[in-house]
């Protein structure tokens, strides 16, 4: 898959801007605060349909204006693609793929794949287990649909769980409605933790590859699935839930689940995210991106667009140029304040106040 152009209006520091990236890799360099994650944030925007930094729309309008357009064509299996955001303070968001109005976030989720490591994707490492879980959602969303539709039905069936245990401390006839809910969140949560499993397993294996590559092979990376409820099939969540569920009513919340879940990772068997140096902890997470590129792949066929914002100065040379070697087939953009290796076949842009120039 490939960004044939992207063009912006009014969105953050850009009043108007045409990018037009090469197929290879895209060099984007500037001083800080000039508008290079806010390039690579309308990317971001294109594929999930939410910006990567806020949860409000609205704050990537540009400051005097009252709408943002993105524009992004994009060629996927030999096949031109147009997509359209409009953002705007009055009317909210509209989004049209090829001309036609998409009325589900749902349906633009997986047009456009993308792979973004930031230097706060350390937290994927580095926090608790509730970074990872994301990590988990949004990579299992943006390959498998499916995956996206349950995720959200589970989460309003928690909510609206979590909402009725703390109605019953005022109400108790209505306990006798909660193994419904029990039900739901079981069949859902089940269908969750199967994507889950299966996709530690194949992250497992490519992280340990990439990583052995990135480190020099001294040390071996793990990641494994660590449920919640360690269970067989959607019988045995419900069970533990309704189990749990006098411990839900009195903490008015649900206590198990793969809300809970975690994806543990260590490095020869120790916790990375207890006992790994920064460096190791860096080059964990860089495995564990890379890893998604070819999880991508191998699910739709094409290669994910890459882009790596300001992580080339953590990087030593070495690892500089594994990524550069390992990066090859995939549309790449690279951010950078100055440019560090030479990277003699990259395209050149430099970004200053809003403004991006081809050398
Ligand atoms: N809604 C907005 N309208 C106009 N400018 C914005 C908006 N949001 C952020 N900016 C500006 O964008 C700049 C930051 O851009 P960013 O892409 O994060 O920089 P960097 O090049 O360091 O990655 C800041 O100067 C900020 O004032
Ligand atoms: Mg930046």
């Amino acid at each position: 898959m490939l960004i044939t152009s992207l063009s912006l209006q009014n969105f953050r520091s850009y009043e108007s801007c045409l990018f037009t990236p090469d197929p290879g890799i895209n060099l984007i360099i500037g001083e800080n605060a000039q508008g290079k994650t806010n390039l690579l944030e309308a990317v971001f925007y294109c594929c999930f349909g939410r910006s990567h930094r806020t949860a409000k729309d609205k704050e990537m309008i540009a400051y005097e204006s009252d709408e943002s357009r993105i524009t992004l064509h994009s060629v996927k299996t030999d096949t031109a693609h147009k997509l359209q955001i409009r953002l705007s303070k009055e009317e909210g968001r509209t989004i049209r793929a090829d001309d036609l109005p998409l009325s589900r976030i749902g349906d633009l989720i997986g047009l456009l794949n993308c792979v973004l490591f930031a230097p706060e994707h350390l937290s994927i490492v580095k926090e608790g287990p509730a970074e990872r879980r994301r990590f988990m959602d949004m990579e299992l969303s943006q390959t498998y649909p499916a995956y996206f539709f349950v995720l959200q039905q589970y989460m309003r069936v928690l909510r609206q769980r979590n909402m009725l245990l703390k109605s019953i401390k005022d109400s108790p006839e209505l306990l006798q409605t909660l193994p419904i809910w029990n039900q739901q969140l079981a069949s859902n949560g089940f269908k969750l933790m199967q994507y889950r499993e299966a996709f530690c397993k194949h992250l497992s294996n490519l992280a340990q590859e990439n990583h052995r590559d990135i480190s020099g092979g001294k040390e071996t990376l793990n990641v494994s699935y660590t449920p919640d409820c360690d269970v067989q099939d959607e019988n045995g969540l419900y069970e533990k839930i309704e189990r749990a569920q006098s411990e839900d009513l009195r903490k008015y919340t649900t206590t198990c689940g793969p809300h809970r879940d975690e994806m543990a990772l260590t490095l020869d068997r120790k916790e990375i995210r207890a006992f790994g140096s920064q460096g190791q902890q860096r080059t964990a997470a860089l495995a564990l991106k890379l890893s998604e590129l070819d999880l991508i792949r191998r699910e739709t066929n094409e290669w994910p667009i890459l882009m790596l914002d300001d992580v080339m100065s953590e990087l030593d040379e070495k690892r500089q140029q594994y990524l550069l070697e390992r990066i090859l087939p995939v549309q790449t953009l690279v951010t950078a304040t100055q440019e560090g290796l030479s990277w003699p076949k990259a395209k050149k842009f430099t970004v200053t106040k809003g403004q991006i120039l081809t050398e």
